[in-house]
């Protein structure tokens, strides 16, 4: 990147986005859309990347800032429970604020810590994997990777057992507000958003009025002399409800699904899971990411790629095509659990100071899950097409997941 020039190309100048054909899926069409240059805009003049190396660049703390209400601004939500988390929640926010908000979480997630728990989630897979087995058919997302992160998030949260389903209920209701981008489904998802503030309110109550040796009332304490409000405090324990939800669900889903469409792979996991666990989640995670692209804008005018970009333009990164760059991955198209080509930091956690908090959670969550079906599931087939996500930005969606666990 070089400094601004005056002789070189605009934003208006790029290329614009192709219309889509519906028939063909994300990567394809992201091929499609590559073909027309390093960078594309959309409609709104807003900047879409592709590399591995945009992305990272623009991840800078330098260049870009997070994005913090401008979204539910465009969409005209200025009150609720919506308004109330996009304007509270660390993820979008930026400087000594997301500092403020990120710290007294930091140390709980770190990779030492989640280690220890690695067991617990281990008996926890097994748990809801051993009663599926033999039964017929199975509502994978449902049943299996859905209620994964929610009880583990419960765990950490002291939810107790009787509580379980509503508050997987609560959470994958809520999600939506992060999932979506359209008016209508954010809407329809703010009640049960409510009611999940009301939960979280309600446990964090309780741990201030008599602390325990647990996660929340080390949080507690630490915010303490803090400059959070009760809101900010809040708040952050329902982000990190949310955050990691419905991203290790897909993320479950979709490798297991990749897993089982590639049976020579599955053959090789299932010989050694506990030596391939990691390699399998980093190879699922990498071939078809659950966050579709990442977002920010422009802190200052720069140079991309011959391109001045002035500041206050709206950046979107492709996760989809930053993590099939050929230049970062040798045959980039094929799922392959035994490549060693993934960056010491795996893209699919975004990068910069607003790296996935909780990776090290999401990371055995998956090889967990993964590992206890290679060995108590080994003749385990899909039934119906091979789920796919769908979906060009945020957190992409997947169509449903049958599969017989034999
Ligand atoms: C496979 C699962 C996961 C994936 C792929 C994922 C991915 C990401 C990405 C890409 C970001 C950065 C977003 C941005 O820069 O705009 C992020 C942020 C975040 N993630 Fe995850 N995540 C996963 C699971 C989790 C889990 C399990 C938790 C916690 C329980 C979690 C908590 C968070 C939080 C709190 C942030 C915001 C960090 C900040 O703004 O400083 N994530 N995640």
């Amino acid at each position: 990147m070089t400094k601004t020039d005056s002789q070189t190309l605009q934003v208006k100048d790029l290329p614009v986005y192709p219309p889509r054909d519906k028939a063909i899926d994300d990567h394809a069409y992201m091929k499609q859309v590559m073909r027309l240059g390093p960078l594309v805009r959309d409609g709104y003049f807003g900047v879409h990347t592709f590399s591995h190396q945009h992305m990272l660049d623009m991840l800078s703390d330098d260049l870009t800032r997070q994005l913090e209400t401008e979204g539910i601004d465009l969409l005209g939500i200025g009150a609720g429970a919506i308004r109330d988390f996009f304007a509270n929640v660390m993820l979008f926010s930026n400087g000594t604020v997301h500092r403020n908000r990120r710290a007294p979480l930091a140390r709980a997630f770190a990779f030492p810590i989640v280690k220890a728990m690695r067991a617990d989630i281990r008996a926890a897979a097994t748990a809801i994997i051993k009663p599926l087995l033999g039964g017929g058919e199975v509502d994978f997302l449902a049943d299996v990777a859905g209620p994964m992160p929610a009880r583990i998030i419960a765990g950490i949260l002291g939810v107790p057992e009787r509580d379980i389903p509503h508050f997987t209920t609560l959470v994958y209701s809520s999600i939506r507000v992060l999932a979506s981008r359209s008016r209508g489904i954010l809407l329809e998802a703010e009640a049960d958003l409510a009611r999940l503030n009301t939960y979280v309110a309600g446990v964090l109550a309780d741990r201030a009025k008599s602390p325990q040796q647990d996660f929340l009332s080390a949080y507690l304490a630490r915010v303490a002399d803090s400059a959070l409000d009760p809101t900010e405090v809040r708040v952050q324990i329902v982000g990190l409800i949310l955050a990691g939800s419905d991203t290790t669900r897909s993320s479950i889903a979709t490798t297991f699904a990749r897993l089982l469409d590639h049976q020579d792979q599955w053959e090789m996991f299932k010989a050694d899971p506990d030596a391939l666990k990691a390699d399998v989640t980093a190879e699922g995670l990498r071939y078809d990411p659950v966050v579709g692209s990442l977002s920010r804008i422009a802190a200052q005018d720069f140079m991309l790629a011959g391109v001045r970009i002035p500041t206050g333009s709206v950046l979107f990164m492709s996760m989809i095509a930053a993590l099939r760059d050929p230049a970062i991955y040798a045959d980039p198209d094929r799922f392959n659990i035994t490549r060693k080509d993934h960056p010491a930091l795996h893209p699919a956690f975004g990068g910069g100071g607003h790296r996935c908090l909780g990776e090290a959670l999401a990371r055995v969550e998956i090889e967990e899950t993964l590992s206890v079906l290679a060995e108590l599931a080994p003749n385990a087939r899909l039934i119906g097409p091979v789920p796919t996500l769908r979906g060009l930005t945020g957190v992409r969606g997947i169509n449903g997941m049958t599969v017989a666990l034999g």
